[in-house]
């Protein structure tokens, strides 16, 4: 059996739809929801749902009673992920999983003097836990999504014309959330990855810069990059009314950006994957070129 929490997120979900596709049977495929009534599609396939929740050790322990492979998928509350991953990976060695997935972060600096060391924290913590379980386990240290661009970048990047982000000329060599997925669920279908820490990044690492000038050539319209200080950044995020903890974390990132934390260009992904991955160009095609903004 193999099991994958964080089923109802869009990791762990499209994680699930190549396992599907690989042939594996749905009745050998597990979900860790934390509520049945968002995992309505999982049912509707076959997978065994299992409830449990990563602060609840009990219910990981009971939920993991028969998985042989578990895919970690890594927590979204930055607050809680020590305690919550804590769970997980005693949980999976009380319950005799045998082989551990997970999820990690990638970054040229895994000090308390990273900007986005909050961050970090509950990766590094749980990379140390699995090597330190006795567990078969393969660490995936997944660099920064480029499904994270629009984010970034904010939704009126277009409208304005400018890409406002504190990053300087630091670059990040984005990977597409599904390819990672893809990859996660190569691994678990396959051998030869226990005690393997594989570091997954792009081919090629962009700048905002880079962004702005291909945002340009695909819309036709002129994108300018401005790189603010972190200090004006902030107060413009401040004066715009956006949440303390999301300015924090905006910033953080540009900020390690800057300091070309993500700047990690790398072959193991396309290996994995078998194919060239995903361009940040191509991305950006298919998610701006039929954008309505584009008039
Ligand atoms: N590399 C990157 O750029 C990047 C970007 C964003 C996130 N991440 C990391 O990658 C992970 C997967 O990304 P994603 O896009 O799939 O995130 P997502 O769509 O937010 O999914 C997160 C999943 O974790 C589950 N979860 C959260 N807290 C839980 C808890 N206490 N107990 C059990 N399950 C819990 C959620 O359950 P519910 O559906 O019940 O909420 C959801 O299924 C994130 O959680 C985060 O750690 C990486």
């Amino acid at each position: 059996m193999i099991l994958v929490t964080g089923a109802t997120g869009q990791f762990g979900k499209t994680t699930i739809d190549f396992l599907l596709k690989k042939d594996i049977p749905a009745n050998n495929i597990a979900a860790l929801v934390r509520d049945e009534a968002k995992a309505a599609d999982l049912k509707s396939k076959g997978i065994i749902l299992k409830t449990g929740d990563y602060n609840n050790y009990e219910s990981l322990l009971a939920a993991f009673a028969d998985a042989d492979k578990l895919l970690f998928v890594s927590g979204n509350e930055i607050e809680n992920r020590v305690s919550q991953h804590e769970n997980v990976v005693k949980a999976a060695i009380q319950a005799g999983v045998k082989h551990v997935v997970y999820t990690s972060f990638l970054s040229a600096n895994e000090s308390n003097t990273s900007p986005i060391a909050m961050v970090g924290e509950a990766h590094i913590q749980t990379e140390k836990w699995l090597k330190e379980s006795g567990l078969s386990y393969t660490i995936l240290k997944n660099n920064i999504y480029m499904d994270m661009i629009p984010v970034f970048i904010g939704e009126k990047a277009l409208e304005t014309g400018i890409i406002y982000q504190p990053a300087g000329e630091g670059k990040c060599a984005y990977v597409l959330r599904e390819e990672m997925a893809e990859i996660a669920a190569n691994i678990l279908t396959s051998t030869g990855h226990e005690g393997k820490i594989y570091p997954l990044t792009g081919n090629k690492a962009y700048s905002y810069g880079d962004i702005a000038k291909i945002l340009s050539e695909i819309t036709g319209k002129d994108i300018q990059y401005v790189s603010p200080t972190p200090e004006e950044f902030s107060k413009t995020l401040q004066e715009a009314n956006v949440p303390a903890a999301y300015i924090g974390m905006l910033t953080g990132f540009s900020v390690a950006k800057a300091q070309g934390e993500f700047d990690i260009e790398d072959n193991t992904m396309e290996i994995l994957l078998g194919r060239k991955p995903t361009s940040v160009t191509g991305y950006l095609k298919k998610m701006y070129a039929t954008n309505e903004l584009i008039s």
